[in-house]
């Protein structure tokens, strides 16, 4: 991480007991940088748009909108205070934060509950990477170019029916990230993200730019932005606020990490606000650039997972300099991912070096190893075992695979159930003072915000558990 030497100064306020020599973020820009870099990746571009499409549009995306203001931006701030005041890691700081405070240090159950999803999230999202990595060859072989959308989705086909193929591009995906968690030094990379996040969002302003010439721009925006609200169900009400979490890494205490780095002086509300918007503009650009072409070829907008790899590559078959942008697009798709792949390999890796003592090679080995064997079943449930659907019998769990029962768990329960657990947190337990001095925004607003973390989370969230059970 680019951080200074320990800075006293504006380290006086952060609880006895916490790593001091653990640096502080050089600048807001840095910690920016990584927050953005945990935040936007697959999330933004390969779940955005199919979840969209598979839940009807408009309707959803205001939803989603709605999630993403009323309850990700508040929590984002939770956890960044959490983690600025403990000053530690996750399950460190809710201790300590806890027992000061003179708290059951029960809490940090929610670090604990956040490094298991955030394994869980990897083992697939690693797959998902891999599907990236691979598009960077198609792409650049030119066999795209104009290729029609059948071929297209045969080449998509053909991919996710070849479980060696998939295998390989999996493991060199989890190799990328395990060498980066493994070395403890990220400032390389989090440099990188300044550069590579502005050039994937010009290329996906390109895409817009083709998609414009389809002729189904209109259509889409109007897909995108006029709610339908016949097409809203409680399930997808439910997709909506797990996306929220998943697209901005909360609830498994990521920006808790990040936050303990944080220094003083720097606003959290300005810097979660920045990092939320970037985020979320990045989604609507992505389905921007997807929906016209979908609509242009008659395409499904509910085709699922593999919506952005049977769309895109039409899109870079048919432009000029197809080839070149095709490559470009997917070598930042991947960086992107690799950026939000570390921080979810980060927490485990962290928790076993300081729960038990194992020296950092030791551990990312031990953890990234486990979590590339889990990603084996997912890799299975797109082929021998896309028949296999082992919660079946649950009505609302009908016809999921392993995969999809992973992106459920982690995303609809784990990651909304992790961000309610820090709004109760910061709402209820922890000291109001502490809170004042660590947000310190005007009273109208810290009243705000309080509210929000106090009732508005917890009820929304509690709400679209219960219809989805009922
Ligand atoms: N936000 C990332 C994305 O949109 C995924 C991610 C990275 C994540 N770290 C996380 C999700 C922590 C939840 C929690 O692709």
């Amino acid at each position: 991480m680019s951080v200074t030497s320990s800075d006293s100064a504006a380290y006086s306020g952060a609880l006895e007991g916490s790593n001091a020599k653990r640096g502080l973020w050089s600048s807001r820009l840095a910690f920016i940088l990584a927050a953005t870099g945990s935040a936007v990746g697959l999330g933004n571009i390969w779940k955005f748009p199919y979840v969209t499409g598979e839940n009807g549009g408009g309707a959803f995306v205001l939803v989603y909108l709605l999630c993403i203001a009323v309850v990700g931006i508040p929590i984002m701030m939770a956890e960044v205070m959490i983690g600025r005041r403990g000053g530690c890691s996750p399950v460190k700081s809710l201790s300590l934060i806890a027992e000061r405070d003179r708290l059951n240090s029960a809490w940090k159950l929610v670090g604990a509950v956040g490094i298991l999803a955030g394994f869980l999230i990897l083992s697939f999202y690693s797959v998902i990477g891999g599907w990236a990595i691979s598009y960077v060859g198609t792409t650049a072989s030119g066999q795209l170019a104009g290729q029609s959308a059948e071929a297209v989705g045969a080449i998509f086909s053909g991919l996710l029916s070849d479980p060696t193929t998939l295998l390989a591009w999996h493991t060199l995906f989890m190799a990328l990230v395990m060498v980066v968690v493994a070395r403890g030094v990220r400032s390389g990379l989090e440099r990188a993200v300044s550069i590579l996040m502005p050039a994937l969002f010009v290329l996906l302003l390109i895409v817009v730019g083709y998609a414009m010439t389809t002729g189904h721009f209109g259509q889409a925006a109007a897909f995108l932005f006029q709610p339908d609200f016949s097409k809203l169900t409680t399930s997808g009400i439910l997709v909506a606020l797990g996306h929220a979490f998943f697209t901005l890494s909360l609830g498994m205490a990521v920006m808790m990490a990040y936050g303990s780095y944080l220094p003083k002086n720097i606003s959290i509300a300005k810097t979660s606000m920045a990092v939320s918007v970037i985020d979320t503009g990045v989604a609507l650009l992505a389905g921007l650039a997807i929906f016209p072409i979908v609509f242009a070829n008659g395409l499904e907008p509910g085709a699922g997972p593999g919506l952005i790899f049977q769309t895109l590559p039409l899109a870079f078959g048919q432009m000029p300099m197809g080839s070149l942008f095709g490559t470009l697009f997917f070598v930042l798709l991947i960086f992107a991912a690799w950026t939000s792949g570390i921080s979810l390999l980060e927490p485990i890796v962290e928790w076993l070096e300081e729960r038990k003592g194992m020296n950092r090679t030791v551990s990312t080995l031990g953890a990234g190893i486990v979590c590339w064997a889990l990603g084996i079943a997912s890799i299975l449930s797109l082929n021998l075992w896309s028949d296999f659907a082992p919660l079946g019998f649950v009505p609302m769990l009908e016809g999921k695979t392993i995969f999809d029962l992973l992106d459920f768990f982690t995303a609809n329960i784990m990651l909304p159930l992790g961000g309610l657990l820090v709004a109760l947190f910061a709402g209820w337990v922890m000291s109001r003072q502490a809170m004042e001095r660590e947000l310190s925004l005007s009273p109208a607003m810290f009243n705000l915000w309080l509210i929000t973390v106090r009732f508005v989370t917890p009820v929304a969230v509690a709400v679209v558990f219960i219809y989805n059970l009922m």
